[in-house]
C-alpha cells in the first residue's frame, strides 16, 4: 500500500478542502533559512519551480508557469483579467461557489460577463454538470466572447465538469479556454494536459501538498499571447507583469520565499512518489476507502457517481445531527471536517481527502465517524 502522510498520532487529520496536511519534509522547508528575493539563489528557486510545475503535471514544455504569492483566488483573478481583450467579453460556466466567484471577479473588473448555469434551485444548479451543448449555444449567441472560463472540480460539492468536451467546443469557436483546476491539479483522474487548456489556475496546497500562500497559472502559447494583449486591469494580480518579471528570473513584488521552498519540496516528493499517475491512484484509493465506510454508515453522497471527484464528498447530515455538533465530536476524535457551502450548509457536510493523511487514520475514519454521529444526535 502507498505509504503517505506523517501526521503524528496526536495531530488532527485535516479532512477540509485545503489547506491540506503536509509532510515533515515540506514543513521543514520553512527552516531552510532567510533569503532575499533579489539574490541569485531566489532566481534559481523561481526557475526551478516554473519548470517543475508543468513537468510534474505532464504539460508540454510549451506551457509557462506564472507564480503568484496569494491564495487560489489570486490566480483566478489573474487568469480572468488576463484573458479578455479590451471591448471583448467572457463566458463563465457556473455551477458552484467557485464558478460564481469567477463571475464576480469579471464583473468587479468591468468585463462584460455572460453566465452559463444549469436551471433550477441552488441544489439543482450545484449538482448538475455543465452541458457542453449549452456552451456551444452561448458561444453562438455571444460572438464577442474572447474567453470561456470553467471550474474543473467544483469543490463546493465535489462535482467534476466535463472540461474535455467543453474545451473542444471552445477551440472550435476560437475562444481562449481558462480552467480553474485549483482542486484537481495533479490529483483527479483527467489528464488536464490533454484538454486544450490555454490558461490553468492551480494552487500549492491542495493536490500538490505544499503550504498555502502560493498559487500559479500554467499558460499555453495562446494564453501567453492573450496575456500580452489584455489591457492593464489592476497591478498586483496582473499576469503580464508577473510573467514579464519571471521571464527575467525576477518577481515584481515580495514573494512568500519560504512557501516557495515548501512547494519545491512538495514537487520533489510528488515526483519521487511516482508523479501524477501515483497521486491520482492514491486519491482514487482514498475515495474507495472512505466511501465504503460512508455506505456502511448509511451516509448518502450528494453528487451522482459519474460526476464525482475523488477528493471531496458532500454528505447529507442524518436526521437530528447538526454540523457544529458533528464537527466537534469528530474533532475530539482527531478529524477536522468541513461545512457545506451556501444553501447546503444546513443539511450537508464535506469530507475531503487532500494532502498528507496516514492511510491507517483514513481506515479508522469509519469507526470515528460512526461514534461521532451517535454522540452528535440530539
Ligand atoms: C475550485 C476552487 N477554486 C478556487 C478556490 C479558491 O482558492 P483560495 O481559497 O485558496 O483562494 C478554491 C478553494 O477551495 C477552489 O476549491
Amino acid at each position: 500500500m502507498y505509504s503517505d502522510g506523517e501526521a503524528g498520532a496526536g495531530s488532527p487529520v485535516l479532512l477540509n478542502p485545503g489547506p491540506a496536511g503536509t509532510s515533515e519534509r515540506v514543513k521543514n522547508a520553512l527552516l531552510r533559512g532567510d533569503l532575499c528575493h533579489r539574490e541569485p539563489e531566489f532566481s534559481e528557486l523561481l526557475n526551478r519551480l516554473r519548470a517543475a510545475l508543468p513537468r510534474a503535471l505532464e504539460f508540454p514544455e510549451t506551457y509557462e508557469s506564472v507564480l503568484i504569492t496569494g491564495s487560489g483566488t489570486a490566480a483566478m483573478e489573474m487568469a480572468v483579467t488576463g484573458s479578455v481583450r479590451a471591448g471583448r467579453e467572457i463566458l463563465v460556466l457556473s455551477n458552484g461557489v467557485y464558478g460564481e466567484r469567477l463571475l464576480a471577479i469579471a464583473r468587479a473588473h468591468g468585463i462584460t460577463a455572460h453566465e452559463v448555469a444549469p436551471d433550477g434551485d441552488q441544489l439543482e444548479r450545484w449538482t448538475t454538470p455543465i452541458d457542453p451543448t449549452w456552451v456551444e449555444s452561448a458561444l453562438a449567441a455571444y460572438p464577442e466572447v474572447d474567453a470561456v472560463v470553467c471550474v474543473h472540480h467544483e469543490t463546493t460539492t465535489g462535482l467534476i465538469n466535463p472540461v474535455r468536451a467543453i474545451g473542444e467546443i471552445v477551440a472550435r469557436h476560437r475562444a481562449l479556454f481558462v480552467v480553474d483546476a485549483i482542486s484537481s491539479t495533479g490529483n483527479e483522474e483527467l489528464d488536464l494536459a490533454d484538454v486544450g487548456i490555454d490558461i490553468l489556475c492551480g494552487t500549492a496546497n491542495k493536490g500538490l501538498h505544499g503550504l498555502p500562500g502560493i498559487s500559479f497559472l500554467l499558460c499555453g502559447p495562446a494564453g501567453v499571447a492573450r496575456i500580452a494583449e489584455a489591457p492593464m486591469r489592476g497591478l498586483y494580480n496582473n499576469a503580464a507583469i508577473h510573467l514579464a518579471g519571471q521571464r527575467r528570473c525576477e518577481v515584481p513584488f515580495t514573494p512568500a520565499v519560504q512557501i516557495c521552498y515548501a512547494l519545491d519540496e512538495a514537487l520533489a516528493e510528488y515526483t519521487e512518489r511516482g508523479g501524477r499517475r501515483a497521486r491520482v491512484a492514491l486519491y482514487r484509493e482514498r475515495a474507495a476507502v472512505v466511501r465504503a465506510g460512508f455506505d456502511r454508515l448509511g451516509l448518502k453522497i450528494l453528487v451522482d457517481p459519474p460526476h464525482r471527484a475523488n477528493s471531496v464528498s458532500t454528505l447529507r447530515l442524518p436526521e437530528r445531527v447538526t454540523y457544529p455538533r458533528l464537527h466537534d465530536e469528530l474533532a475530539k476524535r482527531g478529524y477536522i471536517i468541513y461545512a457545506g457551502q451556501g444553501g447546503l450548509a444546513a443539511g450537508h457536510f464535506r469530507i475531503c481527502t487532500f494532502g498528507e493523511i496516514p492511510f491507517e487514520r483514513l481506515e479508522a475514519l469509519e469507526f470515528a465517524l460512526g461514534a461521532a454521529l451517535l454522540a452528535a444526535r440530539d
